[in-house]
């Protein structure tokens, strides 16, 4: 059956054609904004490079139905996943008493890490009165708002200072008695700053508390940057309050969504992460997941091997590189358009701002020019995130900003479109 715009409501009475589904699946792609050149920067597609991309397509498919949530029964399944997490501890700093869990991105990995938190204050923690809280500054990413209420802990953001960073006097300012958690990101989304994790984690340390660095963009980003001489302060298991980190290979890692990977600093705080999710009182015997999911796609963890082992350390400091010279290349082009200046950071991300245009009507001419509006609204900036993408896409989009800069200054440009968004 079909409504008025042709839409389907009900499963078709006969199958069609796979000539037919794939001719109206092009369209309706054509429908969506474009995510070859427009989408590129401007919605962490993480592709990486063609060839990583290929390498990742064809691992996928070669486990295309394999559900994952079997992988411990499969010797072949059970050592790709366990040599993903093993890159993943050394990566981050881990030793050998450091354990990770793979899931399904950086929300799963972050619901993780606070439910293993909780369930250890549970058993170790009778001082500490619940309702837990989670203190955290006020740029660590939303999903940490989805986890405190799936589990029934308190969430208290806290302002940030004018450098946009976690401001460590008011994190402490704001323990109570109930405190349970603290947070830092490395780097936090929408500025991509490195909170001071160092502070953090020692502020966690004085209160016995359980810290979490959300790792999940830079995890597989900081260290390459590292690498090639760029100073940064610490921010995974090297810094010794660190109790957790979640990490999305799915992002810099350029592995195919959904995959991340949640990292604890040892094997007797992991346990809290199996806390609950062993089931036998049922009628299909013992159920034990990863995760919060059950089924879950195998080509994913397939994928993310098959990219890190392609790559080598050595591939991802040179795509690093390459996504640092885009970097360059967008701030010194978006900073020589009108009056846009750009909020360094230590990553691929490229807030941009101007002090004299309405930003919501740059974020409007980006929409109505075929752009997805990715930006932060206190302050306001649009961020684009670099990768190692051809010419055509910078030169592109500078040359759109450049049009829409000079259109919101003639006043022909409104922030009309941004409201499909907002
Ligand atoms: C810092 C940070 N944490 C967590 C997440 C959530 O990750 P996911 O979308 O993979 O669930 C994101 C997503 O962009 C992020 O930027």
């Amino acid at each position: 059956m079909q409504d008025t715009q042709n839409h389907l409501t009900s499963l078709p009475e006969k199958g069609r054609s796979w000539e037919e589904i794939e001719a109206e699946l092009h369209g309706f792609k054509e429908m969506d904004l474009d995510e070859e050149v427009h989408l590129r920067l401007l919605t962490g597609i993480h592709k990486g490079d063609d060839r990583v991309h290929e390498v990742c397509r064809k691992a996928y498919m070669m486990y295309f139905h394999t559900n994952a949530m079997l992988a411990d029964y499969h010797p072949g399944q059970r050592r790709i996943q366990s040599e993903v997490l093993g890159m993943a501890v050394r990566l981050l700093g881990g030793g050998d008493e450091a354990r990770a869990n793979i899931t399904t991105g950086g929300t799963e990995s972050i619901f993780c890490a606070m439910h293993a938190a909780r369930e250890w204050a549970r058993a170790t923690r009778p001082d500490i009165p619940e309702p837990y809280q989670i203190v955290m500054p006020q740029t660590a990413h939303a999903t940490i708002n989805k986890a405190a209420h799936y589990l029934d802990m308190e969430l208290v953001r806290v302002p940030v200072g004018p450098d946009l960073r976690a401001d460590v006097d008011a994190l402490e300012a704001a323990l109570t008695p109930s405190t349970l958690v603290l947070v830092g990101s490395a780097p936090c989304w929408g500025f991509g700053l490195l909170d001071p994790i160092p502070e953090i984690a020692a502020l966690a340390e004085q209160h016995g508390l359980w810290m979490h660095t959300d790792c999940c963009v830079g995890g597989y980003l900081l260290p390459f940057m590292e690498r090639l001489g760029i100073e940064l302060e610490p921010y995974d298991f090297r810094v010794p309050g660190v109790t957790s980190i979640s990490a999305d290979l799915h992002k810099h890692g350029y592995a195919a969504k959904p995959c991340s990977t949640v990292l604890y600093r040892n094997e007797e705080l992991q346990n809290f992460h199996w806390t609950g999710v062993a089931i036998s009182d049922w009628q299909s015997g013992m159920y034990r997941t990863h995760g919060v999911v059950g089924s879950r796609p195998m080509a994913a963890v397939a994928a993310a091997w098959a990219v890190m082992n392609f790559l080598g350390e050595d591939g991802y400091v040179d795509l690093t590189r390459r996504a640092l010279q885009v970097k360059d290349r967008m701030i010194a082009g978006i900073e020589a358009i009108e009056d846009f200046r750009c909020l360094p950071n230590e990553s691929l991300l490229i807030p941009f701002r101007s002090e004299t245009l309405d930003m919501l009507k740059v974020m409007g001419g980006l929409v109505e020019n075929g752009y997805f509006p990715w930006g932060t609204f206190d302050p306001i900036y649009v961020h684009p995130s670099a990768e190692p993408v051809d010419d055509v896409v910078v030169e592109t989009f500078l040359s759109d900003l450049g049009h829409i800069g000079k259109g919101v200054r003639d006043g022909n440009l409104t922030a009309e479109a941004l409201a499909k968004y907002i």
